[in-house]
This record gives C-alpha cells, structure tokens and sequence, in this order.
C-alpha cells in the first residue's frame, strides 16, 4: 500500500511526516489542557459589551498556539506551493498529459501514411463513437437534428446553402444570407463549388464573389474557403470551430479528443456517405 512512499529518501515525504507527528502531539496536548481546565475553572474575566439575550463574551486574547499554527499554515502553504510539489516536481496530471502525447506522437507516425482501407476503417470507427450520437448511423442527421451527410458536402449541400444560408461557423464576416442565386444560376454554382472550383467559372458566381472572394478562398480567412467545400479539409475546419446553426449546435472538437489523422480519417468517411 505504502510502496511509493519513499521516506527514506524523500524529503518531502519526511517534512509532511514530521508535520503530521507535530500536529498529532500539539492536538493532544492542546486538547488535554483546556479539558483539565474545563473541569476546574470557573468564569472570571472582564466581558465585552455586545451582550446577546443575557449571554456575554469574554475579552479573550487569541490563544497563542492558535495564532502560531495559522500563521505557520500559511507560511507551510507558500512553501508548499512554490517550492514543494505542485509545481516542482512529480504530479498525476503531467504524468497523464505526457502519456497521451507520447501516445498520440507513436499513434500518429503509425498512421502517418494511412491507405485509403485503414482511412475508412479508422474514420467509421471516430464515426459512430464521435458523430453518431448526433447525425445518426446511417450519417442521415436524424430526421433533421444535425446536418445529414447524403447532403452536405455535396451540390445538393451547396444549393441548400444558397438557398437557406449559413451561420454559426464563427468567421469573421459572420452570417451567409439565404437567396444569392436562384434557379440554374444556383444549379450551375453549385455544381462548380462541389466540383472544387476547376471547371470553368459561371457568370452568376458573381454573387460569391463579394464575399468568398473571385478565387473562392475566403478573402484571407473572412469567410469559409470554397475550394475545400467537400473535402477532408473542410471537415477538419468545422471540427475545429464547430456550428451554432440554424439546426443547432455542434460542438467543437479542437481539444485534443481527436488527433489530426482522425479528424482527416472520419472527414473521408463522411464524405463518402453523400451523393455524388
Ligand atoms: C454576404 C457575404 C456572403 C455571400 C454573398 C455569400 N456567402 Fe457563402 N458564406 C459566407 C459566410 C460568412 C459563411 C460562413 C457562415 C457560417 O458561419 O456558417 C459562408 C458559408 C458558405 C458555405 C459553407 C456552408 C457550410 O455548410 O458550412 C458555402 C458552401 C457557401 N458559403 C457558398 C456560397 C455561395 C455558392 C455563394 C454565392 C451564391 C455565397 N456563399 C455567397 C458569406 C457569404
Ligand atoms: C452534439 C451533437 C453533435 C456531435 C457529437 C457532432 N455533431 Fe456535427 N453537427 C451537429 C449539428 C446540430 C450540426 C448542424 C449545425 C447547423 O448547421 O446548425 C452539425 C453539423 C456538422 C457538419 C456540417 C457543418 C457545416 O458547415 O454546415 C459537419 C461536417 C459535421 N457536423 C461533422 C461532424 C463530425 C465529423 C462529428 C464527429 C467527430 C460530429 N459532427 C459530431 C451536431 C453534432
């Protein structure tokens, strides 16, 4: 029980142990003193003027081994604090913070190079830990609860957020209104956005343009980057800054649950539930 204790050695160990015997001696001297006391002494004394419903108080000075022991606790406090363990030396949770990042480095040079089956399979396995909870199994966003996956990250995605608009990512030019583009214009945009911006350009991505920038990159990181709409990298960006919607709130995950193969690994498996 007592294995990792190291007294002989320890000098912190021996200090707290010395103080502890000191403690327990001091108590039961203390303690034995005002009882004897208790049983003899009668009340004398010179009493204060608050009187409370016929009880008075005695103008008693601060018993001295009181005040010794508060003031040594607190210089024990201080020492303890900057010169002692928590900060010093040895504590379980830099042990824990090291193990994971030790971890995660050999988890990550592991899987530095992933194929396309060890992606799959690791990004299905974040998946239903991580994601299904919220957009289901099946990825279909349950009946409308988060965003559905047959959709998003496709035309189809795209064309819903022309229509609808978007908000919640958190950029700095803020909301997306519905309604840029309708009809074929939105038709032939979207198709242009979900194909990653190569074909040729249609005229009405003029009204992109004005925010996401001729090139669709986001005019420096104002607005989302339009040539990642549907790839991993996107996925990896809302990740990191998550979505307070219009379906609702989804939360972020940059603190270090998912490494950065996991986030590109469950990325590809949500992508390939859409329809292309
Ligand atoms: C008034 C500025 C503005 C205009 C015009 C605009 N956008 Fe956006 N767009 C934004 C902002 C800001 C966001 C990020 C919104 C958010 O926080 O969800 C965004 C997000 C998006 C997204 C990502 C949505 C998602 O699911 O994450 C797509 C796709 C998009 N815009 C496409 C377009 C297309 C196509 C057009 C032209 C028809 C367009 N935008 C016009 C500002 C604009
Ligand atoms: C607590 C519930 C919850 C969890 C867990 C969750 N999401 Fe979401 N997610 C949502 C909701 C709700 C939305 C819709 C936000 C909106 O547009 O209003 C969403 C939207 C998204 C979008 C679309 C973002 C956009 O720009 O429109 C992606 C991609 C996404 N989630 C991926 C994931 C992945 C991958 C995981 C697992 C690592 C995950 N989510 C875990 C609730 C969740």
């Amino acid at each position: 029980m007592f294995e990792n204790l190291n007294v002989s050695t320890d000098v912190v160990n021996q200090l707290s142990l010395v103080g502890a015997a000191a403690i327990i001696i001091l108590t039961v001297f203390v303690v034995g003193k005002y009882i004897k006391q208790m049983k003899h002494d009668t009340s004398s004394g010179e009493l204060t003027d608050e009187n409370w419903d016929g009880i008075g108080e005695y103008k008693n000075p601060l018993p001295l081994g009181w005040a010794v022991s508060f003031f040594g606790t607190m210089v024990w406090a201080i020492w303890y604090w900057f010169a002692g363990y928590p900060l010093n030396a040895f504590s379980q949770i830099g042990q824990y913070n090291e193990e994971v990042s030790a971890y995660n480095t050999t988890f990550e040079s592991k899987w530095a190079n992933p194929d396309e089956d060890t992606l799959m399979g690791m990004g299905e396995g974040v998946y239903l830990v991580q994601c299904a909870p919220c957009h289901g199994i099946a990825g279909d966003g349950i009946e409308g609860k988060a965003a559905g996956f047959d959709k998003w990250g496709t035309a189809a995605g795209v064309l819903e957020v022309i229509e609808k608009g978007s908000k919640g990512l958190g950029y700095p030019m803020g909301e997306m209104p519905g309604g840029m583009a309708s009809g074929d214009d939105a038709k032939a945009i979207a198709a242009y956005v979900a194909g990653g911006m190569a074909g040729e350009k249609p005229a009405s991505f003029a009204a992109c343009a004005s925010c996401h920038g001729e090139d669709g990159k986001g005019l420096g990181g104002q607005s989302p980057d339009l040539t990642t709409y549907g790839t991993t990298a996107f996925v990896t960006d809302v990740l990191n800054r998550g979505k307070d919607g219009a379906i609702g709130m989804m939360p972020k995950f940059n603190d270090g649950r998912l490494t950065d193969i996991q986030k590109e690994a469950v990325g590809h498996y949500i992508l390939s539930l859409g329809e292309k």
